[in-house]
């Protein structure tokens, strides 16, 4: 499988995840605000572990991770990216971002050019999936057009689950 293409909003650039990122993607995995929904903030070999894993081939069509920088200063700000979803194989939708970076739109212009390109590709359905208590993520999924659909247990956890068609 190609990398994911490199895509560009009117603010920000995403491109594909390379072994340069691991000192920003670990910077972002150790706040505790950004992972207070995730499981907890990670180590170092967690979070090379992890790149090492987004770096591995896809395994399947419109799945990948890209580096979220803010074409201004080209600072990393977050993440954005599509992968099968374990529970049920449909593709999902991940985000996170820098809380320096939050209430500014950035995850949802994030977010939305990663959803347009995934359904450019033929996927037919993004879900994206939040804990009740997440209302920043439930906020992005409402922001982006996608729409309440179930509740599930995902990630071991009881998760609300929007889904968007293309
Ligand atoms: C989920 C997460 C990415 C949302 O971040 P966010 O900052 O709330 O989302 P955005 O960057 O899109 O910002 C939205 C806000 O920016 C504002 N905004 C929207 N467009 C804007 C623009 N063009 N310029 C300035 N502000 C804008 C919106 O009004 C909104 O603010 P509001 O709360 O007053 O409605 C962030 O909370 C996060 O990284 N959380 C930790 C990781 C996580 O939980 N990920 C989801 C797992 S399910």
């Amino acid at each position: 499988m190609p990398l994911p293409v490199p895509l560009t909003t009117p603010r920000l650039f995403l491109e594909a995840f390379g072994p340069e990122h691991l000192a920003d993607l670990h910077a972002l995995n150790s706040e505790p605000a950004v992972m207070r929904f995730l499981d907890g903030v990670r180590t170092i070999e967690q979070s090379r572990a992890e790149l090492e894993r987004i770096l591995a081939a896809p395994a399947s069509p419109g799945c990948g991770g890209w580096a979220v920088r803010r074409r201004a200063d080209s600072l990393f700000i977050g993440r954005c990216g599509i992968k099968k979803a374990a529970e049920t194989g449909e593709h999902e939708l991940l985000y996170a971002f820098k809380s320096a970076f939050w209430g500014q739109g950035y995850a949802v212009e994030a977010a939305a050019a990663v959803l347009r390109h995934t359904f450019s590709l033929g996927v037919p359905i993004v879900i994206a999936c939040a804990l009740p208590a997440n209302t920043a993520s439930l906020a992005v999924m409402q922001r982006i057009g996608m729409v309440w659909t179930r509740r599930a247990r995902m990630y071991d956890e009881d998760m609300i689950v929007y889904s968007a068609r293309g």
